[in-house]
């Protein structure tokens, strides 16, 4: 019955005729006989040909359409607005780049500090003999850096202020992305703190990081209240509660997600706007939701969904731990550079604990290629391990 319902009005409007009830007799006129035949020819034809538009499926939610439903896209909910429209279009010719641009590929190395960088020097030991497939970048907020190595000597960019958990940081990541793009040879960027420190040796961080197609962004669902507890109802209908994600800061992003970032005004005034410490009575924070939350709404496929930047917050304090000089030993390097599951906790009362397994070209593989936090007393007894704990 309802296939008939269903087809009359996706159809045939034309053959609207009511079914004679009486018993047919020998003298039914023969237009009723030629209208069952068109009839029947049309139902066969529209079974052997599906049409592509059904529009009555949109009004019998039967299982009489469940069938058709791949036969046409999803309707959208809402029109999309012009800047929507605008950042579809500019997003999809990004995200469509070949993936690696360039017969000399670089890695950008991006870091983030308030003034000088504590381990200089065991970045130079990383960095040295392999000139030429990497570049550095210092954005130093507070104050002129004083350098240990020639390496980093003149690799400032131009600095703003910037204030934990507003929206200057991520106009900084912004600022080094922005500068760091200009070099065409460029083609993943790691975002670094002044705290952070390398886990391998140069070799397996570019072999790593160049030998797959995604980005190494942090995101996850947290229902709880240091995650979508954070999300305002003003970044409707752009950004919905369902798509806002949370994921640490520290991102390590191939070069055409690097464009799409700088490219970014929408989604980005979003946050901006609604996104920052005492919105409403709450404290969100840009740094921690904004590129989980874009990248999961525009290329969820093409981020890991997790950091290589290692940090422990087993301890459930407002900041993680912090290694101090006696706590480096080859033994703690070496638990971190075992694990090959990122770990994430929702900040509900139920507390939920996901392990996902960190896949690199599908293949379980150790997460990490950097650790933070570690006090610049810890100098001397990285120096002293790094040739033994990065020797594979
Ligand atoms: C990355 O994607 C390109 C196509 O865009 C493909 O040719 C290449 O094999 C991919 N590389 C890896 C490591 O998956
Ligand atoms: C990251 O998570 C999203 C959805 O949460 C998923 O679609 C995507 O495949 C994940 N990425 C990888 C590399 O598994
Ligand atoms: C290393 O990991 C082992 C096993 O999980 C643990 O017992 C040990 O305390 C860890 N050592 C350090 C220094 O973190
Ligand atoms: C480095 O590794 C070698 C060989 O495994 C070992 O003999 C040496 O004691 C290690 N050095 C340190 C400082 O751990």
């Amino acid at each position: 019955m309802k296939i008939a319902q269903a087809w009359q009005l996706g159809i045939g409007n034309k053959y609207k005729m009511p079914v004679p009830r009486h018993r047919p007799t020998s003298r039914r006129p023969l237009w009723i006989i030629v209208l069952i035949c068109l009839v029947c020819i049309s139902l066969i034809g529209a079974y052997i040909y599906p049409p592509q538009h059904y529009p009555a499926c949109y009004f019998f939610s039967s299982s009489v359409c469940t069938p058709f439903k791949d036969w046409f896209p999803a309707m959208p909910t809402r029109p999309l607005t012009d800047d929507e429209m605008a950042s579809r279009a500019v997003n999809k010719d990004i995200l469509s780049l070949p993936s690696v641009q360039s017969k000399n590929p670089k890695i950008a190395f991006m870091f983030l500090t308030p003034g000088s960088l504590p381990f200089e020097k065991l970045w130079e030991k990383f960095f040295l003999g392999h000139e030429g497939r990497f570049s550095i970048y210092v954005h130093a907020s507070r104050e002129n850096p004083e350098h240990a190595s020639p390496l980093f000597i003149g690799r400032e960019i131009r600095s703003e202020k910037v204030v934990w958990g507003k929206i200057s940081m991520v106009d900084a990541e912004k600022r080094l992305l922005a500068n760091a793009l200009q070099d065409t040879e460029n083609q993943h960027f790691v975002l670094l703190s002044d705290s952070c420190v390398p886990l391998h040796n140069f070799d397996y961080v570019y072999n790593y990081l160049m030998g797959t197609n995604i980005s190494f962004i942090d995101c996850f669902q947290d229902p709880g209240p240091h995650g979508n507890g954070r999300f305002s109802e003003y970044m409707l209908p752009e950004v919905e509660e369902r798509d806002f994600r949370k994921g640490a800061q520290w991102f390590s992003v191939k070069r055409q997600h690097a464009l799409l970032i700088v490219a970014d005004s929408l989604y980005y005034t979003k946050f901006k706007l609604y996104c920052r410490p005492n919105m409403d009575g709450r404290n969100c924070y840009a740094d921690e939701h904004y590129l989980p939350t874009l990248f999961n709404m525009v290329d969820p496929s093409g981020i890991a969904n997790w950091s290589v930047t290692h940090v422990d917050w087993s301890e459930g304090k407002w900041h993680p731990k912090a290694y101090r000089a006696r706590d480096v030993t080859y033994e703690l390097l070496k638990n971190i550079t075992s694990i090959d599951e990122s770990y994430h906790v929702t900040s509900d009362e139920k507390k939920v604990k996901t392990w996902t397994p960190c896949l690199w070209n599908g293949e379980k593989r150790p997460c990490y290629l950097f650790a933070r936090k570690f006090y610049p007393e810890a100098l001397d007894n990285l120096m002293h391990l790094f040739s033994n704990y990065t020797a594979i």
